[in-house]
């Protein structure tokens, strides 16, 4: 955590792309590094955004012009489901996350919040507990453990009624961007990735649909499109995202693949020709899936269909340091004038990682126990470049998260 035994070497990469301005909606960023949203569970068991979260985001953002996206964020209770994850859907925890962009402003980045809903990947007991449903698309289950959970806690998965979709589109996605706005995020990104709710309805395993959200390509984008043509007059296009997996197979059968996201940028590039286009499209590169690295023989597919559609930016994520030190992936990526480049793992590991891409300085190797522990080792214990300090593991783990308000 401290110490940098385990490193890897990299080049200098201030003379590339990678720092050079970008325009992403109203903002001119002078680099085109993001920090892609990452789980970390340090929020409460209650869903607030904590006091060790804001040293976290402040550092991330400590050079001018980082897009600091912050962790996949519960929009609602009813699309929480697991203990530690903050939410954004009511004034106290907005007055939290405000405090967090804040932060980031002052260091002149900029903040993406995540609006997440788990759908059907959700804890049935962490529900029960907060008398919520256990709702997706259609009542497949992700796996045998969580239908016996389900049916152990009498909480069983079942298909939202057409009233709880109508609810999501018009009441509780603009109220968590509502709140994402009020609490001063500069961007407001959906997660439509990795099997979480809006994409199992993009998912044809996990929808079964036979109403006009099931079925056809054009009824399995249904929800999401309409969620984003709800939310655009209210954030504002140009302060609107969306994440994207077509190649993941994280917590599902079968990836999504082109055909639902091609209709998908297509129909938002029309939106983009008719003067509403979105901030940006967030990307999940088929090297990755989550967290975990896909290794290239069972990579499925490739994102090239997405750019010939969409006009707009990107921001990409996904291993983008499996060739360091050379980093001709990245390099190849970023040969255009609309992509911005987003890392993960080595940004939860490495707080300075602007600087360090810049200079040329190695990158500390994440730690992945750590991930999604709820204490601050492992968390606010990773040293700078020009850094040595010491910390002590025992200390670190006591230190837990209080409410930011
Ligand atoms: C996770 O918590 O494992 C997680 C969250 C969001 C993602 C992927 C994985 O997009």
């Amino acid at each position: 955590m401290s110490n940098n035994s385990d490193l890897v070497q990299i080049r200098p990469l201030g003379h590339t792309k990678l720092f050079q301005p970008i325009k992403v909606g109203t903002h001119t960023l002078p680099q085109r590094i993001a920090f892609a949203p990452s789980t970390r569970q340090r929020g409460t068991s209650d869903y607030y955004p904590t006091d060790l979260q804001l040293p976290y985001y402040k550092a991330r953002g400590q050079y001018p012009g980082t897009l600091v996206i912050t962790e996949a964020t519960y929009v609602s209770p009813g699309g929480a489901g697991r203990a530690n994850v903050p939410g954004i859907w009511n004034d106290k925890q907005a007055a939290g996350w405000k405090k967090i962009t804040d932060a980031i402003r002052e260091e002149k980045s900029y903040s993406s919040v995540q609006l997440w809903h788990l759908g059907r990947t959700a804890d049935p007991a962490q529900l029960k507990h907060d008398g919520q449903p256990f709702i997706a698309p259609s009542p497949v289950y992700m796996d045998k453990d969580s239908e016996e959970q389900a049916k152990k806690v009498g909480n069983e998965l079942r298909a939202a009624t057409k009233e709880e979709l109508e609810d999501l589109i018009n009441n509780v996605y603009p109220n968590g961007a509502r709140k994402a706005l009020e609490a001063g995020f500069d961007y407001v990104e959906l997660h439509s990735a990795h099997g979480y709710f809006l994409d199992q309805f993009l998912n044809q395993g996990t929808n079964h649909r036979t109403d006009e959200y099931g079925g056809s390509v054009e009824n399995r984008a249904r929800l999401l499109l309409a969620i984003i043509d709800k939310l655009i007059p209210i954030v504002g296009a140009n302060r609107l995202a969306v994440r994207l997996s077509p190649w993941a197979t994280f917590q599902l059968k079968e990836f999504d693949g082109e055909e639902v996201h091609a209709y998908i940028l297509k129909e938002l590039q029309k939106r983009a020709d008719a003067g509403n286009e979105l901030a940006y499209i967030s990307l999940v590169e088929p090297r990755v899936s989550a967290s975990y690295d896909v290794a290239a023989h069972d990579q499925k597919g490739s994102n090239a269909f997405a750019e010939k559609i969409w006009k707009g930016k990107f921001v990409k994520a996904g291993n983008y340091t499996y060739d360091a030190p050379k980093f001709e992936t990245l390099l190849h990526d970023l040969d255009n004038d609309r992509t911005l480049i987003a890392f993960s793992r080595f940004f939860t590991s490495n707080p300075d990682l602007v600087y360090r891409l810049k200079n040329g300085v190695a990158l500390q190797h994440y730690d992945r126990p750590t991930f999604y522990t709820h204490d601050n080792y492992g968390y606010n214990t990773w040293n700078q470049h020009d850094g040595n300090k010491q910390f002590d593991k025992e200390v670190e783990q006591k230190r837990v998260g209080k409410v930011l308000a």
